[in-house]
C-alpha cells in the first residue's frame, strides 16, 4: 500500500501542476505579445528621433485604447522604480500586474549586465529605445536585439543580457508570476539594502494584483 502512495502522489501533482500552466494560466492572458508588438512598432515609426520619453508617452494610450483603461495603468513618473535582480540594475513602471501576467517597462538610462533569471513563465521583450544584447550559455557572439524587435525568454531558459544606455523595453511575462517576486526581491536584503525601493516595488505589484483580482482578471 505504501508503494501505491509514492506513484499517486507524483501522479496527481504532475496532473494539477500540467493544469495549471497549460490549462488555467493561458485561459486567464488578457495581452498577446504580437498586438504589443505591432503597438511598439506603430510607435517608433512615429517617432524616428528615438526619444524614449516620447515614445513611451505616446505608447500608454495606445495600450489603453487597445485593452481598456482598467486593465493599463496610466503613466505616472512618481511610480517608477529600480529593480536590482540577477546582478543588474535598471528602472521600470508597472502597466499591469496579475498572478498570470504583468506588463512592465523596463530599462537604463546608463547601461545593464546581469542574468535574465530562471522564471515560471515567458518572457517577451520588445524593445522600445537603445538595444538588448544576449548570449546563452553556449553561444560565443552575441544576439542583438533593436528597437521593434521581442526577444522571447521561454520559461526556464537562462541568458546573460546587456543594455546600453538610453535602452528601454515593454516586457510581458505570462506564467506563474508570484515566483518571478523573490528574483526581485532577493538583492534588497543581500546586497542594496534599499527597503523603500521594495516596499514602493510590493506596494504597487500588490496594489495592481489585488485591484486585478478584484476586477476577475487572474
Ligand atoms: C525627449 O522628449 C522630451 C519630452 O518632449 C524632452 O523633454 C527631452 O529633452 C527629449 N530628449 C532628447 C534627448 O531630445
Amino acid at each position: 500500500m505504501k508503494y501505491f502512495y509514492f506513484i499517486a502522489i507524483p501522479l496527481i501533482l504532475y496532473a494539477a501542476l500540467d493544469r495549471l500552466f497549460y490549462t488555467w494560466l493561458p485561459s486567464n492572458y488578457v495581452f498577446d505579445h504580437k498586438v504589443i508588438g505591432e503597438l511598439v512598432r506603430e510607435t517608433i515609426a512615429e517617432y524616428p528621433n528615438n526619444n524614449v520619453t516620447e515614445i513611451i508617452v505616446n505608447l500608454v494610450p495606445k495600450l489603453q485604447a487597445t485593452y481598456g483603461k482598467e486593465i493599463i495603468n496610466d503613466l505616472n513618473w512618481e511610480d517608477w522604480v529600480f529593480n536590482n535582480a540577477g546582478g543588474s540594475m535598471g528602472n521600470m513602471f508597472i502597466l499591469h500586474a496579475s498572478i498570470s501576467e504583468y506588463l512592465i517597462f523596463f530599462g537604463t538610462a546608463v547601461g545593464i549586465n546581469g542574468h535574465s533569471g530562471v522564471h515560471f513563465a515567458d518572457d517577451y521583450f520588445t524593445i522600445l529605445t537603445g538595444n538588448q544584447k544576449i548570449g546563452y550559455d553556449n553561444q560565443l557572439e552575441p544576439t542583438v536585439f533593436l528597437p521593434g524587435d521581442c526577444n522571447h525568454l521561454k520559461r526556464g531558459n537562462v541568458f546573460q543580457f546587456t543594455m546600453d544606455e538610453s535602452s528601454y523595453a515593454i516586457e510581458l511575462a505570462q506564467g506563474w508570476i508570484p515566483a518571478m517576486l523573490p528574483f526581485g526581491f532577493v538583492e534588497v536584503v543581500s546586497s542594496t539594502l534599499d527597503f523603500e525601493t521594495f516596499y514602493r516595488t510590493v506596494l504597487y505589484t500588490g496594489r495592481d494584483m489585488i485591484k486585478n483580482l478584484l476586477n476577475g482578471k487572474f
